[in-house]
């Protein structure tokens, strides 16, 4: 399976950004990590992380027919970004929603999704796990597994 892997704004900074929140691991060792694990063997990952909210829009285009699933977290735009929840669904590849943090539990603006409708799951709270569990996810809606 072709798997795209979208990061959003401010996940460059992965390993020094308020690390309490999210980890000390930078967005590269987390998608090394992810890789290795036994889940993703045999399977293609494509991994693209951008600040810009068209950028990841481009990329969901452009990737329309490689990509046989995708696993985003959209990070901020999580909470507003009708264009990538209309990207997603326009291409109407399976997704699955992860975040590191639980933001059912943080502030009131990051509880909400616009983005969850359009997908067949959403993880959070496992920090590194949630892309894991999201791989399992897609799989699993793939028949995979
Ligand atoms: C995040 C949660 C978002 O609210 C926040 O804007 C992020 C990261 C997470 O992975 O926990 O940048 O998506």
């Amino acid at each position: 399976m072709n798997i795209l892997v979208i990061n959003g704004p401010n996940l460059n900074l992965l390993g020094t950004r308020e690390p309490d929140t999210y980890g000390r691991e930078t967005l590269e060792e987390i998608n090394q990590w992810l890789e290795s694990q036994p889940e993703a063997k045999g399977h293609i990952f494509k991994f693209f992380q951008s600040n810009h909210e068209g950028e990841i829009i481009d990329t969901i285009h452009s990737d329309r027919e490689w990509a046989a699933g995708i696993i985003i977290n959209p990070a901020a735009f999580t909470h507003y970004s009708y264009a990538i929840r209309d990207a997603i669904a326009a291409v109407g590849i399976p997704t699955v929603e992860v975040h590191l943090s639980d933001i059912s539990k943080r502030e009131d603006f990051r509880k909400h999704s616009v983005i969850e409708a359009v997908c067949i799951g959403q993880v959070m709270g496992l920090g590194k796990r949630s892309y894991l569990e999201g791989l399992k996810r897609l799989l699993r809606a793939g028949g995979e597994v």
